[in-house]
């Protein structure tokens, strides 16, 4: 039996009624991998870049150490996948999704040796999700890792849009310049390809059950496993943290920003994140292209923009016949 032969019997046993087979991306855009040189330097980290709380912050630290490993499994799905697929331009778009991906990944992994000297538990932490991914995660079925995917790309993407949304959150973030158009521009482009894995996962699988269980499988992992990482790191730094009122009454304000019903981060975009059980859903039916265009031009058109700064180089991959 070929390769597509196997993916197909796998596949099959995963089908539902519910599936929805998009087969037309011809309309859709080329995606450009951007390649970016920010210099970090554990001088110039603000470790409470978030809106100057340290326990928001925790959060956003705690995704960035676990978040490499969740785009190692994307990019080792997507390579799997992409053979499967016949439609050039979602071909061309997998492999920019991987591009861009392997680059957070890579710019992610050197912010957080900056974070090593500001004494946060990255070795332990990337020794953690070390296990979880290599003995755990990474082996599941490939359908299961496809919906997983899908389903870790609908959170960045519902966290971009929360981030683009609020220019103030996401322009004030921090003074630390570097840390500010990291994440900017991570963002960004999940917000540019956030329909990808989706689109993925339905040309190839599009069962509703398997797709659930991808996205409680991706809920637990960001929900449960990078929270649980974030609220320990204030006190493995400074275990003093636990007795000082002053850390107490900033983890208040931190809760606030990150899961306030009316503007937190995650308590605001909670509708956006369930709307992903609804059967008929898609990523773009929450547009978000007017945004991108707009920030864009603001980060990366004009020559002051932020991540015009750091931007080294930016290609397009090819489109390939099938
Ligand atoms: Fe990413
Ligand atoms: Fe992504």
């Amino acid at each position: 039996m070929n390769a597509p032969a196997i993916k197909s019997s796998v596949f099959a046993k995963f089908k539902t009624k519910n599936q929805v087979v998009i087969r037309d991306f011809s309309k859709k855009d080329l995606i450009p991998i951007r390649h970016f040189d920010f210099k970090f330097n554990a001088a110039d980290l603000n470790d409470k870049f978030y809106l100057h709380s340290e326990f928001a912050s925790a959060y956003f630290e705690a995704l960035s150490i676990f978040l490499t490993f969740g785009e190692d499994l994307v990019i080792e799905t997507a390579r799997y996948h992409r053979d499967f697929l016949t439609d050039p331009i979602l071909k061309q778009r997998v492999t920019a999704l991987i591009g861009q991906e392997a680059i957070h990944s890579k710019i992610h992994d050197e912010w957080n040796d900056t974070l090593i000297e500001h004494n946060f538990p990255v070795t332990f932490y990337r020794f953690l999700a070390k296990q979880v991914f290599d003995h755990g995660l990474l082996k599941l079925p490939q359908p299961m890792k496809l919906s997983m995917m899908a389903g870790i790309e609908h959170f960045t993407a519902v966290l971009a849009e929360y981030m683009m949304k609020h220019e103030s959150v996401f322009d004030l973030i921090t003074d630390d310049d570097k840390t500010k158009a990291m994440w900017q521009w991570h963002m960004l482009e999940e917000s540019e390809h956030k329909d990808i894995a989706y689109d993925v996962y339905q040309t190839l699988s599009g069962s509703y059950v398997l797709r659930m269980s991808g996205f409680a499988l991706a809920t637990l992992v960001i929900f449960g496993g990078v929270s649980a990482g974030a609220v320990a790191i204030p006190f493995l730094r400074k275990p003093s943290n636990l007795i000082r009122p002053a850390f107490w009454k900033d983890a208040v304000r931190g809760v606030g920003l990150l899961f306030g019903p009316r503007d937190g981060v995650f308590g605001s975009t909670f509708g956006h994140i369930l709307d992903y059980v609804r059967p008929d859903f898609h990523p773009n039916d929450h547009d978000t292209s007017e945004y991108l265009v707009y920030y864009k031009e603001k980060l990366l058109t004009r020559k002051d923009g932020l991540l015009a700064r750091y931007l080294t180089k930016e290609i397009i991959p090819k489109v390939k016949a099938a």
